[in-house]
């Protein structure tokens, strides 16, 4: 999850490594390092944000050849000995890596045995020393790389710097993603394209099992076993074109008003509304392949989880196949039955997520077919399903997801239409289904130009002790994505429950004015969620209320906030906006740091 870059090329690498760390530090931000060869391997470190390590970093770094690292921590404590870049004993190799080495416990033993110094807690600095421990049984920088990573078990995204060889950076790939950047006479290395935009749109996505020589002239490959292989050289989308703030103060307000034009991105030319049709070309599938579905199964984590919940309960109303989110952390550990006619969308933002990628390679093992919903072209998730449905929100830069949930959502309604027209559904109802989903965008728009008063419930939030999110069916979904909203943006212990459930435990936790948030738009399960509201209150707590405009139900609930009326399908679309909100707005009061919050990263590239 961490942001690696390199660079290798006739320029002063730390300014081009410093400012690709600077574009990937919504990767992750615990701390920061960069190591550079001229003569000898020089490496700064510091805790904290990019611009803390500028701090430290002299003006007058030499090299041309150089690595970088912003750190999500794993195993260590978030020190400036446990920041990447990591060197052996003799510091003359530096390695700075994006993964988990399940096996350094064991490998640190064996290496302090043989008289090796730890200067760290961390697991990549095993690395550093076998490393070193391989090159003095055999010179060559990519045979010691080689050989010590037979020894490792786990995952790596890493890079490497010779002090000795400092014509070269040597990289490898197992589980955490590295692209490599080619330019004029100069070569880049990420752990994202991202970084890359600057300089170059001609990359060679790095394989798992694979080993990069780097030089200034361009990249060789190979497997671990040591065949070459021909670097594949592919043009970066002209979607991670620079994503800049703007006018916003910040990347998350800027993204939740973007969702308008993410969403009209995400349906276009996916959607007749005329005719009632929606076609996702990306899932290769034909329409009699399509009726032959007997389930659906949805993948995915966080945010991607309860986009996935409504889809799931969108694709079982309304096109009558059995359909189930599932946490893809947990997916896998099940040893789940893949049934031959099931079909499963891996849903994911980043495309990097290690949780989801691993559900999938679950479901391949099991061969059962699985077709990605992601957001970044060329991602892992996205090149190992082979074929799905990119969302189009457009790069994602806040850590906290607001567009990409909206268009996960969209896309995952855009399948529904789909297979629900293939199977049960008649023409005048998938008409009216699609000329209603093509009208979300403009709903979005106007309801977020509108000034939404969430400043009295902000005032709750403030001092309680925690929050409680309530909603039925589809709502449910968007209850849970409030509260995690809430809780990673302005640190507040939140739950949320399917409003029924409440009953069942959760209504001990209410006391005097705790704040309880409920989501009851006009549906099918309204009036049921208006008794939990009403238990709410009859226990003292304080209710805001997420409601369709002009519904009576408004009069039952202490705040009241409402959203336009749309059928029961699309409200959460809308009934996210106010949470998206409402956790912005709580999270500034608070002065938390919106983008970066604390802990977090944009893509969780570990297990
Ligand atoms: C959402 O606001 C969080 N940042 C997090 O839950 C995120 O949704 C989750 O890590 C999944 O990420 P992905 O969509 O990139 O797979
Ligand atoms: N496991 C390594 C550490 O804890 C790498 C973490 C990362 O991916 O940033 O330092």
């Amino acid at each position: 999850m961490c942001g690696i870059v390199g660079y290798i090329g006739e320029r002063l690498a730390a300014p081009i490594l410093l400012e690709g760390l600077r574009r990937l530090e919504y990767r992750g931000y615990d701390s920061a390092g960069i190591a550079v060869t001229s003569e000898t391997l020089d490496v700064h470190k510091q805790v904290g944000r990019v611009k803390d390590l500028l701090a430290v970093v002299p003006e007058d770094l030499h090299g041309k050849a150089g690595i970088a690292h912003t750190r999500w921590a794993t195993h260590g404590g978030v020190t400036v000995e446990n920041a990447h870049p990591h060197i052996d004993a003799e510091g003359k190799i530096a390695v700075v890596h994006n993964g988990i080495i399940e096996n350094a416990t064991i490998l640190r033993e064996r290496l302090e045995d043989e008289g090796v110094v730890f200067r760290s807690e961390t697991d990549t600095e095993v690395l550093s020393h076998l490393i070193a421990k391989c090159l003095k049984e055999q010179p060559d920088p990519v045979m010691a790389l080689r050989a010590a990573l037979r020894l490792v078990r786990g995952t790596w995204g890493i890079a490497v710097l010779f002090e000795d060889h400092p014509n070269t950076i040597i990289a490898a790939r197992n589980g955490s993603p590295l692209v490599i950047g080619l330019g004029d006479g100069e070569t880049f290395l990420a752990s994202d394209p991202h970084a890359l935009v600057p300089y170059t749109r001609r990359v060679v996505y790095l394989q798992d099992g694979e080993i990069a020589l780097i030089s200034a002239s361009g990249v060789t490959t190979q497997l671990l076993d040591g065949d070459a292989r021909d670097p594949v050289i592919e043009t970066l989308e002209a979607e991670w074109a620079e994503a800049e703030k703007g006018d916003f103060p910040h990347f998350m307000l800027k993204e939740m008003h973007e969702q308008a034009q993410a969403l009209r991105r995400c349906l276009s030319g996916r959607v007749v509304a005329e005719d009632g049709r929606a076609n996702l070309g990306g899932l290769e599938l034909s329409s009699r392949e399509m009726v032959n579905i007997q389930r659906i199964g949805l993948l995915g984590c966080g945010t991607a989880h309860y986009a996935c919940r409504v889809g799931a309960t969108a694709i079982e109303q309304l096109a009558r196949v059995p359909a189930l989110a599932e946490v893809a952390s947990e997916f896998r550990h099940r040893n789940p039955v893949i049934h031959p006619q099931s079909l499963y969308f891996a849903v994911s933002q980043s495309g990097e997520t290690a949780d989801t990628l691993g559900a999938v390679r679950e479901v391949q093992i099991k061969g059962g077919q699985v077709r990605g919903v992601v957001n970044v072209v060329g991602s892992t998730i996205a090149r190992e399903c082979g074929s799905g449905v990119y969302i189009h929100s457009g790069p994602e830069m806040a850590v906290a997801s607001t567009k990409a949930f909206s268009n996960m959502v969209a896309a995952l309604y855009v399948f529904t239409l789909q297979l629900a027209r293939a199977r049960t559904l008649a023409p005048h109802e998938a008409r009216a289904f699609a000329e209603e989903l093509m009208m979300v965008p403009d709903l979005v728009e106007s309801y977020l130009q509108q000034e939404v008063n969430v400043a009295p419930v902000v005032e709750w939030i403030q001092d309680c002790r925690s929050v409680l999110f309530l909603g039925r069916g589809l709502s449910a979904a968007v209850a849970a994505e409030g509260a995690l909203k809430l809780m990673e943006l302005a640190y507040v212990p939140c739950l949320s429950y399917p409003s029924g459930e409440m009953k069942h435990g959760p209504i001990a936790l209410l006391e005097q004015g705790s704040p309880v948030i409920v989501i009851a738009p006009e549906d099918e399960v309204r009036d049921k969620t208006l008794s939990n509201l009403q238990e709410c209150r009859a226990r003292g707590a304080r209710v805001a209320l997420i409601h369709t405009e002009g519904d009576p139900i408004a009069k039952h609930a202490d705040v009241s906030i409402s959203v336009p009326r749309t059928s029961r399908w699309f409200t959460p679309f809308l009934t996210v906006l106010p949470l998206q909100l409402l956790a912005y707005q709580t999270a500034l009061a608070m002065g938390r740091d919106i983008d970066r919050p604390r802990n977090l990263a944009k893509s969780v590239t570990v297990e």
